[in-house]
């Protein structure tokens, strides 16, 4: 029997389900205990408090007074200090001049990238790509660390179900199995294969635990999260970081369930310390916590202070709680020593593993390597594999560079280096990004580039320059229209309660559709934004987050057909504000709606009587899907997919089968794939998703070939806690091997 009538070659390709552990950093493997015991039995009560704070470059304003804080061991880590020079310098002043010699940790968010930018981490995510994002943090970790860095506060893998929270830009997105399996390769690249290596960097995996689920996306705000969701979505992550070997945790601002996580024994100790057998350390958020006395979980700071020692922050950053209430703490034995030493004990073990003791300086050759074309080549790969195809009408993507006369470059975005670069990008410098423009004038010579803004910035509501914009759409033979947000709308503190675009890009948009030229729209936006409207008026739309530092020629890759666009969605995509929270994994309900079943608004009969519609789990104005489903994503090439087979239709409760499926490249383009395989327990002791991932694989395909996906699919990874246990249960499953969470190859099995 032929199986793929295109088939020229079959690949095979195995992928094991689930983020096996293997090295595990937080695991005493070599003497840091022994010597973090001894080092322990030496210290003073003020040496002791030293290495539980963290201070911020700027703490001391008289050089003098921060060179003989380091002397005193007044604190045993810095943040936001950075720079070969003055990072060897206090290093030199901690080992050879501090009574024990103690060097220090020096922080920063490296989130993305430290001078090559890449995606934001949401974009990276929708590459479905851990290799390739364990080589971005492996750049990030070589480039930051020639600066004196040796801690990174990342990865942050908060996971959300709402794209008002600016955080979302930050994390992987909505889905436990996805955000995991990067969450952990992002661990592997910061910490790369020693931990002693210089250009190794202590990962932080943040912000533990729930964040993302923050009420109405509103910053900082309230959660509340029940213990299965808790279990079965938001540590899943988290879970796979410590398995990578996260050297260090960071806890929260939020409150979990009414209680903060700065303060939170059940995740900090049960959780992290007992459950998980965490052996690094637990930093609070900055300002983290004093603020349990603006949470109302403290009376002042002295009692926060107590609260986030008791519950298991080994150390404070930014603020000196810590510093100024632990002696009269001990003294009134609200604390015990056991609890600091255990802290200090903790923190360094990380030391002692990192090797800063040894060598706690920086080589200032190391420094060369920032900006290396490699890195910035691999800039470039990680943008064009993280940018969503959501719409190619008539095909009319890839442009020809050859064929095409001129395109009109339009847009906000087009030519803004500060704002491809996105959130949380510290250290990179806009003179280094390349710009959508600056590309596609590299490609096509200037003269058949007609660009005009449009408007000056994503907010702008300006339209005096409409009218040139449309004039050189006019004159052009396509448009490419860059919008989205600038990178400010998004990150901390940067929660939107519309997710429209904003200003008049909307208006622009539609003026340039009018035209009648092709528009291809690009967004540029670090969160998944409501925008079906633009959709139905484009011909063609690139979703592409803010694509970092090589943004510009990842994009001109993808337009003018050098590759072909292979991401997906790591997030649904909402109609509007009203459907959030909205996510793939949700449960069924009782009354799950259907297309045969719902009811638009405006076809309901005028007084229609209550009991003759609906009365499904739908809005009346938004029906029951999303505007896009997670794992969506469109290539230039077709995919068919055939012949899914199980080694077997029943395994035990620990057992495995093993699932297949061929995909053939049915187009004209070789392409990546991103084939996801998705579950449905039918029957649960607590109420089972919908769907949900539980393997995937980007893989190559050539035209006109067909790769056969392999998935080991083991029992254990179906297990899921029920509010009393985490287990495996019997019963019926669906499976589905397809392109995204909508569609798929459908077969059954039972565990027994
Ligand atoms: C953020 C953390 C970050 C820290 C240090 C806080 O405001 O929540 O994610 O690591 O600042 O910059």
């Amino acid at each position: 029997m032929i199986l793929f009538k295109h088939s020229l070659v079959l690949l095979f390709v195995l992928l094991i389900i689930g983020t096996s552990s293997c090295k595990s950093g937080g695991s005493v493997s070599d003497d840091a205990d022994d010597r973090a015991a001894a080092m322990l039995a030496r210290m003073t009560l003020d040496e002791k408090i030293g290495q539980m704070s963290q201070v911020f470059d700027g703490f001391f304003s008289d050089p003098e007074q921060f060179k003989q804080a380091i002397r005193d061991g007044r604190f045993g880590s810095m943040l936001n200090f950075f720079g070969t020079e003055k990072v060897n310098e206090a290093q030199r002043i901690a080992v050879e001049e501090s009574r024990l010699g103690i060097p220090l940790l020096i922080g920063r968010d490296v989130i993305h990238g430290y001078r090559t930018i890449f995606p934001i981490p949401l974009g990276m995510a929708a590459s479905w790509n851990p290799e390739a994002v364990k080589e971005a943090f492996r750049i990030s970790a070589v480039e930051a660390s020639s600066q004196g860095i040796n801690w990174a506060f990342a990865p942050m893998i908060d996971i959300t179900w709402d794209p008002r929270w600016g955080r979302i830009a930050e994390g992987c997105g909505e889905d436990p199995y996805l955000a995991s399996t990067l969450a952990y390769a992002m661990v592997q690249g910061l910490q790369g294969d020693s931990l002693t290596d210089p250009a190794s960097l202590a990962a932080c995996a943040k912000h533990f635990a729930g964040y993302g689920f923050v009420e109405a996306g509103r910053d900082y705000n309230t959660t509340y999260i029940s213990e299965p969701i808790l279990r079965n979505v938001v540590l899943k992550p988290f879970k796979a970081a410590k398995d990578a070997g996260a050297l260090t945790f960071m806890s929260g601002f939020t409150e979990l369930n009414g209680v903060p996580t700065s303060a939170n024994e059940f995740i900090l100790k049960r959780i992290l310390r007992d459950e998980w057998g965490f052996e690094g350390f637990v930093i609070s958020d900055w300002a983290s916590v004093p603020q349990l006395v603006d949470q109302g979980y403290a009376y002042d700071e002295k009692d926060a202070a107590a609260k986030g020692i008791i519950a298991g922050v080994d150390m404070e950053m930014a603020t000196t709680t810590y510093f100024e209430n632990i002696k009269s703490l001990l003294d009134e034995k609200k604390i015990t020593m056991e609890q600091i030493d255990n802290a200090v004990r903790n923190v360094l073990r990380v030391k002692y593993k990192m090797g800063l003791f040894e060598n706690p300086y920086v080589d200032p050759a190391a420094e060369k390597k920032i900006l290396d074309p490699s890195f910035l080549e691999h800039a470039r790969k990680v943008a064009r594999q993280s940018t969503v195809m959501l719409k190619n009408e008539n095909s009319t993507l890839p442009l020809s560079s050859e064929k095409i006369k001129s395109v009109a470059v339009i847009g906000p975005l087009a030519d803004s280096p500060r704002d491809q670069m996105g959130t949380w990008s510290f250290d990179g410098l806009p003179e280094n990004s390349v710009t959508p423009l600056k590309a596609i004038r590299e490609l096509l010579g200037d003269t058949r580039v007609n660009f005009v803004p449009g408007l000056k910035y994503s907010r702008d509501k300006n339209k005096d320059q409409f009218s040139a914009a449309l004039a050189a759409a006019g004159r052009s033979d396509a448009t490419l229209l860059f919008i989205g947000e600038e990178w400010i709308l998004s990150g901390e503190g940067q929660s939107r309660g519309n997710i429209d675009l904003p200003g008049a890009q909307s208006e622009l948009l539609s003026a340039l559709a009018a035209t009648g030229k092709p528009l291809v729209v690009i967004v540029m936006a670090g969160r998944p934004l409501a925008i079906g409207d633009e959709l139905n008026e484009s011909d063609a739309l690139l979703y592409a987050w803010h694509g970092g530092t090589m943004a510009g020629p990842a994009l001109a890759d993808l337009i003018f057909g050098k590759e072909s666009p292979s991401g997906k969605l790591p997030v649904t995509f909402v109609k509007g504000e009203g459907q959030i929270p909205f996510y793939y994994y949700r449960n069924n309900t009782g009354r799950p709606a259907s297309d045969d079943t719902w009811t638009p608004i405006d076809e309901i009969p005028v007084e229609n009587p209550q009991s003759s519609l609906g009365y499904e789990s739908y809005h009346l104005d938004y029906g029951y899907t999303p505007l896009l489903p997670f794992g969506y994503g469109l290539s230039y090439t077709t995919f068919t997919y055939g012949n899914l087979t199980l080694s077997d239709d029943a395994m035990s409760t620990t057992g495995s089968i093993t699932v297949k499926a061929g995909v053939t490249n049915s187009g004209a383009w070789d392409a990546d794939e991103i084939v996801q395989l998705y579950i449905r327990d039918r029957v649960g002791s607590i109420t089972r998703p919908v769907k949900e991932l539980k393997g995937y694989k980007r893989i190559h395909i050539k035209k006109g070939e067909t790769a056969v996906v392999e998935f080991i699919l083991r029992a254990e990874d179906l297990a899921f806690f029920n509010g009393t246990e985490t287990l495996t249960e019997p019963g019926e499953f669906d499976i589905w091997i397809g392109p995204d969470s909508d569609t798929g190859l459908h077969a059954e099995f039972i565990i027994e």
